[in-house]
């Protein structure tokens, strides 16, 4: 399995190697003693779906060696692309879209049999999430993605997902918990709930789905065991006042938000489509930190969206102010087949972009060292990851805000454990801890 792309990827190849796994498969390392190669691609840059196709070059030659090899494109490119990626790759086995994920044993055994390239990449608008319990075989042992929904309608218009991953559908609440339930019975720790904009969970289009969000927070919240309840990616447009009281209502769910603003200037969220302006923006993050003073913002931004002029950028490096988030993914705007934006006028050139991101990184790893500098003297619970990168008996963990903190201990620790740790230093990616 090779993994591009976001947690919703993640998830849909820990899907299919378990689904793999039912029919016999193995997973191996070691790409020439493979008889299935999965590629889970991503779209959503020029750059993240060149990485994949570079990638698909390096399997043509092993194929070249075992005749046997399948190779299986999924994700996002495979979506976009659909069979003309076979045009331009004919050694490909199979190509299949993120909805297809729970047919991938059937294509794979229908592409040996027939020995013809399988596509399956209708988006169907009646498309409902299956049933799925998850094996513990594989992964970290003490936290878990759960797919909560797929899709999204928002069509902001320089994204690419809609277009992937088809119409927000929200899962069944029954199979949500079921899974859940079977996690944290197994020893789970942590769970994080995933898609691409959970916030609006339960607006499923056939009414199927009778809870919301934070209904379905409180209920996840509520199996007994459970020490970490996690979720993203959030749209602003849609964080209710319901959900921000969620933070002081669910103990176990986490001081951190995900919150991408995207731009800080409303001519250009408008453009995008982003349905909010920055001061209803600004508004929500101060609402929230009322409920939640310690709680932890990250965010996405688009550097250099077709006709942002320097006072656009100049309010986006505003909003790092005002905000002060622990961190940012910032990106430059990246032209995506089918997005709107693709055909807006006034593209940035590709040296104001860099200019600018660069700006924007400099002064957000400022904020991002300062926000860690203040955790100094503090104690914080960590929930440990696994051992550090650093010398013998230094460990590895997370604050409930998510941030990394390494710290010695001599005794072996196992992932999940939660401790109580004094933070002594801070550097630009993590604190430095010790236990107490
Ligand atoms: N559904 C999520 C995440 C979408 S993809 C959300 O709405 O927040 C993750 C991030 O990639 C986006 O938030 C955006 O900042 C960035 N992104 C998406 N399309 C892009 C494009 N065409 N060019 C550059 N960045 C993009
Ligand atoms: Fe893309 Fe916007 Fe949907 Fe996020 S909310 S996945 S950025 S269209
Ligand atoms: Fe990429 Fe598709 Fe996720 S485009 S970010 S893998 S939804």
């Amino acid at each position: 399995m090779e993994t591009f792309g976001c947690q919703m990827n993640e998830r849909d190849s820990e899907i299919m190697a378990q689904l793999l796994g039912e029919h016999s498969y193995l997973q191996t390392d070691k790409p020439d003693k493979a008889d299935v190669v999965v590629v889970n691609t991503c779209s959503i840059r020029g750059k993240a779906a060149h990485k994949a196709y570079s990638c698909f070059g390096r399997y043509k030659k092993l194929k070249a060696k075992n005749p046997r090899l399948i190779l299986a494109v999924t994700g996002c490119v495979a979506q976009q692309d659909g069979a003309s990626l076979l045009e331009r790759m004919p050694y490909i086995d199979i190509v299949m879209g993120p909805q297809a994920i729970y047919a991938l044993p059937s294509l794979v055994a229908a592409a040996r049999r027939e020995k013809k390239p399988q596509v399956a990449t209708d988006l169907s608008v009646d498309f409902i999430i299956p049933p799925f319990l998850p094996s513990l075989a594989d992964g970290a042992p003490h936290k878990r993605f759960i797919t909560i929904m797929q899709g999204c309608d928002n069509f902001c218009t320089y994204c690419v997902v809609p277009y992937t991953r088809g119409r927000e559908i929200s899962r069944s609440f029954t199979d949500i918990m079921a899974e859940a339930t079977q996690l944290v019975n197994q020893g789970i720790q942590e769970l994080t709930l995933i898609g691409q904009n959970v916030n609006s969970y339960g607006k499923g289009r056939d009414g199927r789905q009778s809870k919301s969000f934070p209904e379905l927070l409180r209920s996840v919240a509520a199996i007994d065991g459970l020490q970490r309840l996690r979720f993203t990616t959030s749209h602003p447009k849609d964080l209710s006042e319901e959900l921000m009281r969620c933070f002081i209502e669910i103990p176990s769910l986490c001081p951190h938000f995900h919150l991408p603003v995207q731009s800080g200037s409303n001519i250009i969220l408008q453009r995008m489509n982003r349905k909010y302006t920055i001061e209803t923006y600004l508004d929500k993050v101060a609402r929230l930190r009322k409920y939640r003073p310690d709680i932890a913002l990250t965010t996405d931004i688009i550097i250099g969206f077709p006709g942002e002029t320097d006072d656009d950028f100049a309010a986006t490096m505003q909003v790092l102010d005002k905000v002060r988030y622990h961190g940012a993914y910032s990106f430059k705007y990246s032209d995506r087949p089918n997005a709107k934006a693709a055909d807006f006028p006034d593209k940035v050139t590709e040296e104001i972009k860099s200019e600018r991101l660069a700006r924007l990184q400099v002064r957000q790893n400022e904020i991002s060292l300062a926000l860690k500098q203040v955790e100094i003297g503090k104690t914080v619970e960590v929930m440990v990851e696994g051992a550090s990168k650093a010398p013998d008996n230094q460990w590895s963990g997370r604050t409930g805000a998510n941030q990394i903190v390494n710290f010695a201990c001599a005794a072996k620790l196992t992932p999940g454990q939660l401790f109580v740790v004094k933070i002594v230093d801070a550097c630009q990616n993590s604190l430095r801890g010790q236990m107490i």
